[in-house]
């Protein structure tokens, strides 16, 4: 095949909404809030197994050697013209939040696959091997630190650290990695790609609002996870005047106000954001001063050096709370990544293959966290980015691509495999 027939090589759209849609089906949910069909595949619980067994099936159909590291990352091999070079790398996540949709990571893991699969339709073989993966945990909504399979892989979390963390139930990343046959043999970090490329829905809503086709991904904001135990007492709520309390409650609502608050300050940069996602007050009675509260604080800036400004003065307001009010607070920081800005000339690549395409195109940050940030430490990388509708929502069922916004991103991925894997 030319080089020009490669450059012009599309996708099945069909075959590829129809792989998101049979994915979506596992650990699908109806939304009540919504009243929509929701996705639920938490890492490493029955359903991740289930979807887990889906792809690796489709990756082994596609002709592809799977093999499963040691933190269940599963990677599909495809060989290249020359197999002394360094793969193309492209995947991303199938694990979900609890109230997640069918396109979040998914998307980037068939589309990858779709990728393969057009090449195979058309018997194009790539100067470069290509791999396509899904990796464990990227949501750390079950066992509390994102991006968590890529990171091992990566070398910027130990293993032993990673197997050690455990949902609120005390389940063991390890031992779910075991249930649901996925703890592999390959050993962690000896993956080098060539370069990795992933695509991705934006979760936000920039690219629609301003009519874009495409993202181009300039890098990934820091992110900063705490999870706060904050002991109070419980006591009476008729019986106890207000001076006599210890109230945790009161304690994790005034955290709540501040973080808000300090957003809004405009004093840590104009794109600081916060959330206190988990508020977990116990005993939880209507008629008890909570006495714990179990809280999680997730701030998020691009600017490095705003972000450590704000976690020390967030410090700094946990102690004056715990004075004023009479309680203990433990903080624990259970995910911690800094601004990351992806390689230029993975960038530029992307660009040119949307131009080339006709697609409307524009540099943007991601506001969330993702695999590529941790790959980019590793090698050139970077990410494609899909609008979404509805404000490009995510994390909600109500998340969702048309096929022609899905197909634009996995034809571009396509070219881009394709140039990084024929090019220098
Ligand atoms: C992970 O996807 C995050 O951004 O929370
Ligand atoms: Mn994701
Ligand atoms: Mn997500």
């Amino acid at each position: 095949m030319t080089t020009d027939a490669r450059a012009k090589l599309e996708i099945n759209t069909d075959r590829l909404m129809a792989s998101i849609e049979e994915l979506g089906a596992i650990g699908a949910y109806h939304d009540e809030g919504a009243d929509v069909m929701g996705v639920r595949r938490l890492a490493l619980s029955p359903e991740d197994g289930n979807g887990r067994r889906l792809v690796k099936r489709w990756f082994e159909e596609a002709g592809l050697r799977v093999r499963v590291d040691a933190i269940g990352n599963t990677y599909a091999d495809r060989d290249g013209l020359d197999g002394g070079l360094a793969p193309v790398m492209s995947g991303s996540h199938i694990d979900s939040v609890p109230t997640g949709g069918r396109f979040d990571g998914a998307l980037g893991v068939l589309g990858a696959l779709e990728v393969v699969r057009t090449l195979n339709d058309h018997g194009v073989t790539t100067r470069r091997p290509l791999t396509i993966a899904f990796f464990t945990d990227e949501e750390g909504c079950r066992f509390g630190t994102d991006m968590l399979g890529s990171a091992v892989a990566a070398g910027r979390i130990p293993l032993e650290q990673a197997y050690a963390l455990t949902d609120e139930g005390g389940r063991r990343v390890r031992d779910e990695l075991e249930s649901i046959g996925f703890l592999g043999d390959e050993p962690v970090g000896r993956r080098r790609p060539h370069a990795y490329v992933e695509c991705h829905v934006e979760q936000g809503p920039t690219l629609i609002h301003e009519a874009y086709d495409l993202g181009v991904v300039t890098g990934v904001q820091g992110i900063s996870w705490r999870r706060l135990t904050i002991t109070g007492a419980s006591a009476h709520a008729g019986a106890t005047p207000m001076k006599f309390r210890r109230d945790a409650g009161l304690a994790a609502a005034r955290i709540n106000c501040r973080i808000h608050e300090m957003c809004a300050s405009g004093e840590y940069g104009a794109e600081m954001r916060a959330t206190m996602g988990v508020i977990h007050p116990e005993p939880g009675m209507v008629n008890v001063i909570p006495g714990r509260v179990i809280a999680t604080v997730d701030l998020r800036n691009p600017d490095d050096s705003m972000m450590r400004r704000a976690e020390s003065d967030l410090d700094a307001f946990q102690r004056e709370i715990a004075s004023e009010l009479g309680v203990t607070i433990d903080s624990v920081q259970t995910a911690r990544t800094p601004a990351v800005v992806f390689n230029l000339a993975v960038q530029d690549a992307i660009e040119a293959a949307a131009n080339a395409r006709g697609l409307r195109n524009r540099r943007i940050l991601a506001g969330a966290g993702h695999d590529a940030q941790e790959w980019a430490s590793v090698c050139p990388a970077a990410m494609i980015f899909v609008p979404g509708l509805n404000d490009g929502i995510s994390h909600s069922p109500r998340e969702l691509s048309t096929p022609k916004q899905c197909a634009d991103g996995i034809n571009t991925l396509l070219s881009v495999i394709l140039s990084l894997s024929d090019g220098a």
